[in-house]
């Protein structure tokens, strides 16, 4: 395949940032995007100039690293997938493909392609985690019977890679996909109801301080998650926090 790319260059946090045009001569249908972006990048090497800077790391639909905006969607336009399980048959020879990062308050551009999640690991550090007594006599957590629609529910949100896709499509830019996730696998399991109070507080707190908007109901971010969350987990964040702030009160 023949493409034409567009893509965002911006060497550092303070410079403007522009859209650069690249030609790729030689696509393979079968290669990923993130394989595409290795061509691109050989390609640019050989030519003396600074290659494209993007992240990724597990290049499975694991780690959540590989945001990009592709034509104007978070992962690109196929669903279910991130941009590194994408693949060039999803586009036609003779197209032209917008790149670009992920955009939003919360998540600053580092260079190019990259951008500062770190807003992410600041609100799971705010409540994310549960504590375990580990004396000696911790009780089998395979030993405390859980009802099987809680934990189908519980796994299927902790599945969530924190990729911010849905940070990306929100015109909000809201993270409570995200964080409804995080709140939600704990939730629901009774190991999470010791500290639920408190977690739900502090992660929505940590939410509202790094930046990201307020959910409106839009749904772009379920439908655009490469994991499928539902938004059904902003439901019951919203739920567990009304539940704490009034006993709190
Ligand atoms: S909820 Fe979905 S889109 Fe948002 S961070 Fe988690 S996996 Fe990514
Ligand atoms: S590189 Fe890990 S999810 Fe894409």
């Amino acid at each position: 395949m023949k493409l034409t790319l567009k893509v965002w260059r911006q060497k550092s946090a303070n410079d403007k940032g522009r859209l650069e045009t690249y030609q790729l001569d030689n696509v393979s249908e079968h290669m990923s995007f993130l394989e595409m972006m290795d061509v691109l990048n050989e390609q640019l090497i050989s030519e003396g100039q600074e290659p494209v800077a993007f992240d990724h790391d597990c290049r499975e639909g694991i780690c959540g690293m590989c945001s990009m905006h592709i034509n104007g969607e978070p992962h690109g336009p196929d669903r279910g997938v991130t941009t590194c399980q994408l693949h060039m048959r999803k586009f036609k020879d003779g197209d032209t493909i917008y790149v670009e990062p992920f955009r939003a308050k919360g998540f600053p551009i580092i260079k190019d392609l990259v951008v500062d999640r770190s807003a992410f690991d600041r609100i799971q550090h705010a409540g994310g985690f549960v504590s375990v007594n580990t004396s000696g006599n911790t009780q089998d957590a395979n030993a405390i019977p859980i009802p099987k629609d809680d934990a189908d529910k519980a796994f299927d949100a902790a599945t969530c890679i924190g990729c911010g896709a849905c940070v990306a499509a929100c015109k909000n830019a809201s993270a409570m996909l995200f964080v409804s996730a995080k709140v939600s696998q704990f939730a629901l399991l009774p190991q999470g109801k010791v500290e639920a109070k408190q977690r739900v507080l502090n992660m929505v707190e940590q939410m509202d301080k790094e930046g990201f908007g307020n959910c409106t109901n839009t749904g772009a971010c379920e439908v655009e998650c490469p994991k499928g969350i539902s938004l059904e987990n902003i439901a019951r964040m919203n739920r567990e926090f009304l539940k704490a702030a009034c006993s709190a009160e």
